[in-house]
């Protein structure tokens, strides 16, 4: 695939929360989820064109959007959903936030899947509810969910809704059709909601791994069911500010947008034109970025796994890796890695200590500098 679609301008003044990090500091940017390449040309054209118009009040999205998104998901997912069963968010932030709210009444309990993204840890906080942690476990060379761990803790707790991450950030993971309907039998035992945030899914670098998003398994999990997508994570436009839920049981879904009332801005009109053009027009660069990420993948996950102290599983699915690093004792991995130039996400902040999160959607050179970086710091630690 053609990497002429794909451009790693300098982003030292791109006002970047990932590159002001470390500005004037020889540390390499590789922690929070955005990619250092330039977005499509075609939702940088369409959002030109609508900037000229110079018309910027207020508006709502189309149905020509509609109509995108619902062709995006059947042609990259396989998945028939209906126009009406999206819900337009300003984030999916804020879309597993007030899936929260859904959950029972406060005091009720959120289950969830450690490590995962640090705002779905915090989510039923917010929204008064309380946070159920069941931990992934590493078996067989891969992060699987503990089955029997999560029957001991519903023994003596009750969850009324699951926040689930498909494909999982920052394991990697793409749910099989078996293990989601594994979940599914619990979800319909224990008569729970389902949330699942789906963000990463145009992201899947392993093709023997497809995804399915969980409640296209069959139309009883479909009814109880909230996914969260979004262009942000696929095309580069988290910035934007556009996510949507879709959500196909109608009255889940007015009690959903009920939840938000008030609270919930409108979606910025630029990060609707971003959205429609990046699902009608962005496949070449898509495809053009996963050969890449693959690529950087594979690199860094021989290099991680040559170290000794180091080990990561192959990464079926988003630019990020989960690097266990407990063999090397370190009191700080995140510190010590930054003080060999090394900018990592902390896996403290996932909620499991002794890991990093390297992002690695980046450039052919920054990727080598950062594991001449990485094989320098181990050899030293
Ligand atoms: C799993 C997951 N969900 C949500 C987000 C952020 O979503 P948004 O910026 O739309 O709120 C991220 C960003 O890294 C993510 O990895």
């Amino acid at each position: 695939m053609s990497s002429a679609l794909l451009h790693t301008p300098d982003r030292q003044h791109s006002d970047s929360i990932k590159w002001q990090r470390y500005a004037g500091r020889d540390i390499l940017p590789m922690w929070v989820a955005d990619m250092d390449f330039a977005a499509p040309a075609e939702v940088v054209e369409a959002l030109q064109a609508r900037i000229a118009q110079g018309m910027f009040g207020y508006t709502e999205p189309s149905a020509s959007l509609h109509e995108a998104i619902v062709d995006g998901i059947a042609r990259d997912h396989g998945w028939q959903i209906e126009p009406d069963w999206i819900v337009f968010l300003p984030g999916v932030v804020s879309g597993f936030n007030l899936a929260c709210r859904l959950a029972g009444t406060p005091g009720d309990s959120v289950l969830t899947f450690p490590p995962i993204y640090p705002p779905v840890l915090t989510a039923p906080r917010n929204q008064e509810r309380r946070l159920l942690r069941s931990e992934l476990v590493l078996a067989g060379g891969h992060w699987e969910y503990d089955w029997e761990g999560l029957d001991t803790l519903l023994a003596t707790q009750r969850a009324r809704e699951v926040v689930i991450c498909n494909p999982h950030n920052p394991v990697g993971r793409v749910w099989s059709r078996d293990e989601l309907t594994r979940l599914a039998w619990y979800a319909e035992k224990h008569d729970w909601l389902i949330c699942s945030d789906d963000i990463h899914c145009g992201l899947v670098l392993d093709p023997t791994r497809p995804y399915t998003p969980i409640a296209a398994l069959d139309e009883s999990i479909a009814q109880r069911t909230i996914t969260l997508m979004a262009p942000s994570k696929t095309w580069n436009i988290p910035a934007l500010g556009c996510a949507f839920a879709v959500i196909p049981n109608a009255s889940l879904r007015k009690q959903y947008v009920a939840a938000g009332h008030g609270l919930t801005p409108e979606v910025n009109l630029l990060g609707l034109v971003a959205c429609e053009a990046a699902y009608r027009h962005g496949d070449a660069w898509r495809q053009a970025l996963l050969a890449r990420l693959r690529e950087n993948a594979q690199r860094l996950h021989a290099c991680v796994n040559a170290l000794d102290g180091l080990s990561m599983t192959p990464v079926e699915a988003t630019y990020l890796a989960w690097v266990d690093c407990r063999a090397l004792g370190l009191a700080q991995p995140q510190k010590y890695f930054e003080q060999h130039g090394l900018g990592f996400s902390d896996g403290r902040d996932f909620g499991m200590e002794g890991f990093v999160r390297i992002n690695f959607a980046c450039g052919p050179e920054l990727l080598d500098e950062a594991l001449r970086r990485l094989d320098l710091a181990v050899r030293a630690a």
